[in-house]
């Protein structure tokens, strides 16, 4: 007892301290901004809200660029990647601008600085928390050295099309999934201490619902009930506003006719005042000027009124608000006391991220680019992330084996690196070629083309002779980087160029194919994949794809990673996500009717009535959550600890995993939850929890989770968030579409 009375005591003063420490520390955060603010001529509160971009800086710093920054006009900086120019900016701000604040230096560092990781799509794949946050540490670290902390990642937009060519940067499909990404993704980048020299703020982006473009068109349009904007994009948001995301960014997108830069609705109602979010919110490049061409605003000085009054705090490169704010607000258009607003959340995060104290780089600070360390967590995250999605028992190879090194991406070392790399330089890369003779395997290396969209059969014959001196082919096929990311959709995902007529050639050898795939995005295989005994999906690997791909290939390491999104069988069947409505007549095996099988001149009918495409079903190619080890496990004796509860009760579930093979591997145990019956209709499945289970042949384990009725609330039509009393159909399995199922009743 004494010593319960002691623990609790000591407790208590370990809380208190906790909570006088914040406060103190919000107190002296509030005093300091408002203290600042005070002293602030309206020009330079204007000049806080302006993020310039530097594009166009090659030369010299410009004159009046410098003089912007003397006079406070310029709150923060993007993409400026000369050193000297950062240090100079910043010493002019800090020693010669009225009010000394400091600029916050910012860029895209997407996945990794100069040590390259997989796309983020490719991270998404490997489901694991830690590997999102590690990458995003380690590019934290890099970046810093550069002096920037900021960063305008991570995306969180959830992708269900896979023509989008922003698919490669998105968490995928899922919206539990992806929000667990999100928080760890912050957590990577912000660290303990925002004001750690090597954390940098982070930015959720795209805020929200870019990911619905209608057709994949990168900035379309996106017309969405607000039961699904709330159930399915905004909750990759929470989860990182919640773990702390020092900044917002607002997506280029209309949102049922509403811009998102100038949605006072979602830009006030839902993220202010619902999600409490106290960072600032940038617009997109150029989206509040955008909302013009949108036919959302007449010209510059309405396009700053209407994103201004909407609640954005700054203006990412175009200039509506520095051109006009000031007469807005003489006008009375807009308030100055909400401009105050903007530039106090601008000025909380800079004083979070210690710039006063602390506003230059630190020179010590080298980054450790390219660090041991570092390049062994990006192999470790490619592994992790490499979705083999077919083996007919033909991997992982024997390292005697005399393979052929055939395709455009098995020596293309920036493009293996993927969107949005900026800083990682090629020569860094480790390529398949690289990898595979420095493990002095017997290779015979034959591109056979020279990019991923050549269309020429010239390199054919080379490859083919390749492929005759050898045992396996490996083709390593796919798009160049530049093929997916911001504005790169496609209407065709199949590999492009003449890769699948060499293939289809190759596969006249009547050799093994495996095809590796480096993609931003799934590609169609289906007209290759009878002539292919294995599948690997690498993604974009990044800098050290090579020596990553080549371990799973010879089985120093298994592929690990499942995928985040549904991967179609042709760009006809999308969008396509697992977690989709049921419609009035689901489609199944039973009703659907296969084109050929329609008789010539039938009488006109509904053959088939359900739900599915005459040529290729309803089904994807490969499901959500499909991935294939080296093993194979076997799933049995599924229970369900009660089959009532009732609101706020907890409920276990559990299986029986096994490894039934021969090989220590790793499973994504899953487990999916469908709401039969709502008062809006609900998904057909959806993703609840899933867990890494490593077993040694023979092994097996009890795989348990736990699940509330908290895990099964959702907004419906009245917009309030609740659980609903009724069935509940539960899945523990190894994807969307698979699984041991049982039930449960939620009571009133
Ligand atoms: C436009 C992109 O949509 C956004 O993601 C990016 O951060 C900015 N440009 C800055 O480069």
């Amino acid at each position: 007892m004494k010593k319960i009375v002691f623990l609790l005591c000591i407790l208590s003063v370990f809380l208190f301290s906790y909570t006088k420490k914040t406060s103190i520390n919000s107190n002296n955060e509030d005093r300091f901004v408002n203290d600042l603010l005070a002293k602030m001529t309206l020009e330079e509160k204007i000049g806080q809200t302006n993020l310039r971009g530097t594009s166009s800086m090659t030369k010299a710093l410009p004159e009046d660029l410098k003089r912007a920054v003397r006079n406070g006009e310029i709150g923060a900086f993007l993409n400026i990647s000369n050193l000297d120019y950062v240090d100079e900016l910043q010493r002019i701000a800090v020693e010669e601008s009225p009010n000394k604040i400091p600029l916050i230096f910012s860029r895209d560092v997407i996945h990794g600085f100069k040590t390259v990781f997989p796309i983020p799509l490719g991270i998404a794949a490997s489901w694991d928390t830690e590997v999102a946050k590690k990458s995003s540490e380690i590019a934290a670290f890099e970046a810093s050295a550069m002096g920037i902390r900021w960063t305008f990642a991570p995306m969180l937009d959830i992708a269900r099309d896979s023509r989008w060519g922003r698919i490669a940067e998105s968490p995928g499909e899922d919206p539990y999934l992806a929000s667990l990404l999100g928080k760890a993704y912050v957590e990577g980048f912000q660290g303990d201490d925002l004001s750690n020299p090597t954390s940098i703020a982070a930015c959720a982006k795209h805020y929200i619902a870019y990911g619905a473009a209608i057709g994949g068109r990168d900035y379309n349009t996106v017309n969405l009930s607000e039961p699904l904007l709330r159930n399915v994009y905004l909750p990759p948001f929470e989860a990182a506003i919640d773990a702390g995301a020092a900044t917002v960014m607002a997506s280029f997108n209309e949102i049922n006719g509403i811009p998102a830069s100038g949605n006072a609705f979602l830009l006030k109602e839902v993220l202010r005042d619902e999600l409490k979010f106290d960072g600032f919110v940038v617009s997109d490049w150029d989206s509040t000027e955008e909302m013009i061409a949108h036919g959302f605003a007449k010209d510059k000085k309405h396009a700053a009124e209407l994103s201004a009054n909407a609640g954005m705090d700054m203006e990412m490169n175009s200039t509506c608000y520095a051109d006009n704010l000031k007469q807005l607000i003489k006008e009375g258009k807009f308030s100055e006391t909400e401009l105050n607003t903007f530039v106090k959340n601008i000025l909380r995060i800079k004083y979070r991220l210690g710039l006063f104290e602390k506003p230059y780089r630190d020179k010590s600070h080298t980054g450790n680019y390219y660090a041991e360390a570092h390049m062994q967590e990006a192999k470790k995250a490619a592994i992790k992330s490499s979705v083999l999605l077919k083996n007919e028992g033909i991997l992982p190879l024997d390292k005697n084996t005399k393979v052929a090194l055939i395709g455009p991406l098995a020596h293309a070392p920036h493009e293996q690196l993927g969107t949005w790399t900026f800083d990682g330089e090629k020569e860094h890369t480790i390529t398949p070629v690289d990898a595979f003779k420095a493990a002095k395997v017997n290779i015979n290396f034959a591109a056979g083309f020279t990019h991923s969209r050549d269309r020429s059969d010239k390199g054919f014959q080379e490859a083919i002779q390749a492929a005759k001196a050898s045992d396996v082919i490996l083709f390593f096929g796919g798009e160049e980087a530049i093929l997916s990311g911001e504005a790169h959709s496609r209407a065709y995902i199949n590999l492009p160029g003449a890769q699948e007529a060499l293939i289809h050639e190759l596969a006249k050898l009547n050799k093994p194919i495996v095809l590796v795939i480096m993609a931003g995005r799934p590609i169609s295989v289906s007209n290759i994949m009878d002539k292919t005994d294995a599948i690997l999906m690498a993604w974009h690997p990044g800098t050290m794809g090579g020596e990553a791909l080549y371990d799973m290939i010879y089985g120093v390491a298994e592929p690990q990673g499942r995928l985040p999104v549904s991967w179609p069988k042709t760009a006809g069947q999308l969008p396509y996500f697992y977690n989709h409505k049921n419609t009035g007549r689901p489609a199944s095996a039973e009703e659907f009717i296969e084109m050929d099988s329609i008789p010539i001149h039938a009488w006109q009918s509904s053959l088939g009535n359900d739900s599915h495409y005459l040529d290729v079903g309803f089904t994807p190619q490969y499901p959500f959550g499909y991935g294939l080890g080296y093993s194979k496990f076997r799933y049995e004796n599924l229970s369900i600890s009660k089959d009532t509860i009732g609101f706020n009760e907890k409920i276990t579930i559990k299986a029986r995993i096994t490894n039934v093979g021969e090989r220590a591997s790793t499973d994504l145990v899953q487990l999916y939850i469908q709401d039969v019956v709502g008062s809006i209709t609900r998904p057909v499945r959806e993703l609840k929890r899933f867990e890494h289970v490593y077993l040694k042949p023979g092994e097996s384990k009890e795989v348990r989770f736990s699940i509330s009725s908290k895990d099964i609330e959702f907004v419906n039509h009245k917009m309030i968030k609740a659980a609903e009393a009724g069935d509940f159909n539960v899945w523990i399995g190894e994807n969307a579409a698979s699984g041991l199922k049982t039930a449960f009743y939620l009571k009133e």
